[in-house]
């Protein structure tokens, strides 16, 4: 028994307490830093006689090396401690499945647009780019609409809150035909150059695939859809070429040879005479049943007239299509809004 172990009995106590690296080298002080307990026990020997000295020296030795003993068994388990905790925080658990990362793909009619223009530019055709948002005189006039044609109503179009320079709401284009009009003017002096040099005229061939917008809503009209315009002008080109292009697309684009296709006679202000195209469908549950995919006829001259050009030397066709249409035909969906939905479980079965 040693007058000291009450000493290293507490120094083990303050020990055990400390719960971190740094309390335990607080509690460390209290015993055997500069003013700690065993410190001043140590600096009262001096007083001591010299038989005196040795004894309680010796006594206060072994309190000592039993406390320092204390205080390296308690630093390595403290580190034990943090080593565990740190590999428990940082455990990675194989077993648990990845998260996987699906491939994304493009959205249906996206794939139609690309289709549609590759097929177009196959046979010499620009392709064309130009504003949703468009002034009355583009989306309307330009194209010999009447100033009181019912398309021009808010019943049919959307119209927005900026005013053109004739006072008339600018629309959200109801149809890709103004771009008709639009081409042609950016391109016009390359018209009028070849008129001035006498030569052959260039031709206009182009098509202006987008997005349009109408006041509807049902399973085979959504209020945003697409349309892709396309334009043929030139010295002479005919309604026959009309029906041999837009046969040959059709055919190509749905990879079949005997595609049924009709012209129905019908009217637009913008050509003269006109036709809608339709398409029977070959295959899903509308298999057998036709749908219009496109109007279509020979551009009326005063529509060539508002090209700037004269509409005896540019002569041809013109056709606006509609790709969500041609989208429904050949993957057999039946329901336009489906396209328009964002329903991931619908447009992964395209990718
Ligand atoms: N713009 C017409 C529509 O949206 C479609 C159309 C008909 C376009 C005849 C044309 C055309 O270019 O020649 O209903």
């Amino acid at each position: 028994m040693n007058e000291f172990d009450p000493i290293v009995g507490s120094a083990r106590e303050a020990f055990a307490r400390a719960a971190t690296p740094a309390d335990l080298e607080n509690a460390k002080a209290q015993f055997v830093g500069k003013s700690g307990r065993i410190t001043e026990l140590m600096k009262g020997l001096a007083a001591l006689s010299v038989e005196e000295k040795k004894a309680r020296g010796a006594a206060i030795n072994v309190a000592k090396q039993a406390i320092e003993a204390a205080l390296t068994e308690r630093r390595q388990q403290l580190a034990d401690a943090e080593l565990e905790a740190q590999l428990k925080a940082e455990a990675l658990d194989v077993s648990l499945p990845g998260r996987a990362r699906e491939p994304g793909g493009l959205h249906p009619v996206s794939l139609t647009m690309e289709r549609i223009e590759r097929i177009f530019a196959s046979m010499g055709f620009d392709v064309a780019d130009g504003p949703e948002i468009e002034s009355d005189w583009h989306s309307f006039t330009s194209l010999n609409n009447p100033p009181n044609h019912p398309a021009r109503s808010m019943q049919d179009t959307f119209y927005v809150d900026i005013q053109g320079d004739d006072g008339i709401p600018y629309n959200l284009r109801p149809h890709t035909s103004p771009m008709q009009v639009r081409y042609a003017h950016q391109h016009i002096k390359k018209y009028a150059d070849a008129v001035k040099a006498g030569g052959t005229m260039p031709e206009i061939r182009v098509i202006a695939p987008g997005r349009t917008y109408r006041v509807d809503s049902d399973a085979t009209h959504s209020p945003m859809f697409h349309q892709c315009e396309g334009l043929w002008l030139g010295e002479n080109v005919s309604f026959k070429d009309l029906k041999v292009v837009f046969t040959d697309f059709c055919r190509t684009f749905f990879e079949s040879d005997d595609l049924a296709l009709r012209f129905r006679p019908s009217f637009f202000p913008f050509t003269e005479p006109s036709a809608e195209i339709d398409i029977q469908f070959q295959h899903g549950p509308l298999a057998g049943r036709w749908l219009e995919v496109a109007g279509s006829g020979q551009v009326h001259p005063e529509v060539v007239r508002n090209m700037g050009l004269d509409p005896e030397r540019f002569i041809g066709f013109a056709f606006g299509m509609g790709p969500d249409r041609l989208t429904m035909l050949r993957y057999g969906v039946n329901d336009l809004r489906l396209f328009f939905d964002g329903d991931v479980r619908f447009l992964k079965q395209f990718r």
